[in-house]
């Protein structure tokens, strides 16, 4: 059975004592909730990252960083590697986030080597991927995300999907509150499957978690996590509400 997962991506928010509220808040919604074969998983700033890990230790949460650096390490001012994330305890990434593609010029060749670094260390990439509205008007959408996921993951040995969890987030739906119908994502994570399927083999295609994100709340969470190509949501400015998250969680 597929695996379901939640996960809040913090985006660039919250400071030290707002993540310690939060966390403490998280903790007290989601205890004692029975989570069948389900992830939750919080993405705080790296900073808060340590502290996150700390005081997940004993919940159901799990903590993922937002973005890492494909080499092993060197003079990268500023940037964060693989063994520094498992050196803390995180095991999981966020990798291909839209706002990384257009405010920080990430393409699909830095990503295919960002996914290969994290994979064979051993760390769970969540990877975004998703059209523009241009393209969804242009009825491109379909060749876009072809063309995303084939350049950055199917360089990939079959066995690497075990660690890799994908998040099909049109632009358009980030942060508008303009969510995709329940329906346009069964179609889109649909024809994701088929694409493995075609890439790999169907029960590669079958095991794979394809996570729907762009303004996934509380009010549409259920019916968007009831269609059978979706497991599960990434989150971003409902994961900044400890209510909010924990009753999108308890929809999956
Ligand atoms: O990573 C999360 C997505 O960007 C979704 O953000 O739920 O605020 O639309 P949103």
């Amino acid at each position: 059975m597929r695996q379901k997962i939640v996960a809040g991506n913090w985006k660039m928010n919250n400071t030290l004592n707002e993540t310690k509220e939060l966390l403490k808040g998280l903790k007290k919604e989601l205890k004692g909730v029975k989570l069948d074969n389900t992830r939750v998983i919080i993405a705080p700033t790296f900073v808060n990252l340590q502290h996150a890990v700390k005081k997940t230790a004993k919940s159901v949460l799990e903590v993922s960083a937002q973005n890492l650096h494909q080499a092993k390490n060197g003079a990268f001012t500023g940037e964060i590697s693989a063994d520094m994330l498992l050196d803390i305890g995180v095991n999981v990434v966020i990798l291909g986030h839209s706002e990384r593609r257009a405010y920080f010029n990430e393409t699909d060749e830095a990503l295919a080597q960002k996914v290969n670094t994290a994979v064979a260390k051993g760390l769970d990439v969540i990877f975004c991927f998703g059209e523009q509205l241009e393209d969804r008007q242009n009825e491109n959408h379909f060749s876009v995300v072809e063309s995303q996921l084939k350049e950055a993951l199917f360089g990939l040995q079959a066995e690497a999907f075990k660690n890799i969890i994908l998040a099909y987030e049109p632009v358009w739906a980030i942060g508008t509150g303009q969510t995709a119908t329940a329906d346009q994502a069964q179609e889109m994570h649909e024809f994701i499957r088929g694409l493995l399927a075609k890439a790999y083999d169907a029960k590669l295609a079958d095991s794979v978690s394809i996570l729907y994100g762009g303004s996934v709340k509380p009010n549409n969470a259920e019916e968007i996590f009831s269609k059978p190509d979706v497991d599960g949501g990434l989150i971003g400015g409902a994961s900044l509400k400890e209510k909010d998250f924990s009753a999108i969680v308890k929809s999956i």
